[in-house]
């Protein structure tokens, strides 16, 4: 029997493990907070695997493990997993990815080394952390469903809102202020869905500002999005794409993207 390999990516919200059976990679995934879910599974599923482990928290799981583990840089485990799922040649020379997980952090690759190039506290776990301030809602899939139903004029201000019966000189559309309404808002107390699709609204647009500015800095075509913030949140990904677009760059989502730090570190194993 050959030795089962597992990669695995212990983020500060989410462990990602990455495993190969059946000559397929698989996949699963467990909240961090669930780590002993997530060991005793590896133990009872497992018989003597090879164990790669990144992210923030590989230390942490890695001692838990009560097995040898090997440890690689999340960063570089990242970029690889990237260049697997994307295929070879398919993202260029050069190219920017955007993890956007609890926190955002931003890497350029050239001929596949990656440098860190910025970031931002603004990701997943905002949006986690205003949700339930906002709504009090715990439940991630239920946070991003409630969303799909709001409606964010009732929350955010357009620069038609402000340039009344005038030409704006950029696009009427785009968002002057987000939760700019407090007037109206006074008024109208928007719903829990109008306000969390204005929290996913106000997190894209500041991660797709910095990072189209970063792609012009740095003048790469594609910015590849990863992270597990995407999950069923198509609201999300429609910003990222239509901003990205908008100055010309190209988006690309891969599947299974937010695996990428577990596949690299399943592809360290010899
Ligand atoms: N089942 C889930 N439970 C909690 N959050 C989820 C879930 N599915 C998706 N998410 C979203 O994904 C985010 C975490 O993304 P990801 O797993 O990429 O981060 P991480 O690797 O744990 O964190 P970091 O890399 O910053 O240490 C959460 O903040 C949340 O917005
Ligand atoms: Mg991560």
């Amino acid at each position: 029997m050959t030795q089962t390999k597992i990669g695995i990516d212990a983020g500060g919200t989410l462990i990602k493990t990455a495993y190969i059976e059946n000559e397929r990679i698989q996949y699963r995934s467990f909240p961090s907070q669930a780590i002993d879910d997530a060991i005793k599974w590896l133990h009872d599923y497992f018989e003597k695997p090879a164990i790669c482990v990144t992210g923030g928290r590989s230390q942490v799981l890695a001692k838990k493990l009560n097995v040898p583990a090997k440890t690689v840089v999340e960063f570089d485990a990242t970029t690889e997993g990237i260049t697997y799922l994307a295929g070879p040649q398919t993202l260029g020379r050069q190219f920017l990815f955007v993890n956007v997980g609890t926190g955002t952090s931003i890497h350029h690759v050239t001929d596949g080394r990656q440098e860190r190039i910025g970031g931002s506290g603004i990701g997943g776990g905002t949006l986690l952390g205003l949700a339930y301030l906002t709504t009090g809602m715990q439940d991630y899939e239920e946070i991003v469903r409630a969303a799909s139903d709001g409606n964010r004029e009732h929350v955010d201000l357009k620069v038609k809102d402000i340039f009344e019966g005038l030409l704006p000189p950029i696009s009427g559309d785009l968002t002057a202020s987000n939760f700019g309404k407090a007037e109206w808002m006074r008024e109208h107390k928007p719903s829990d869905s109008d306000m969390l699709a204005a929290i996913i609204g106000l997190i894209g647009e500041v991660i797709v500002t910095i990072s189209t500015q970063a792609a012009a800095q740095y003048d790469t075509g594609a910015i590849v999005y990863i992270g597990s913030s995407f999950r069923s949140n198509p609201l999300l990904q429609d910003i990222l794409v239509a901003y990205t677009r908008l100055v010309g760059k190209e988006p690309v989502f891969l599947p299974n993207g937010e695996y990428s730090g577990a596949i690299g570190a399943l592809l360290a194993i010899d």
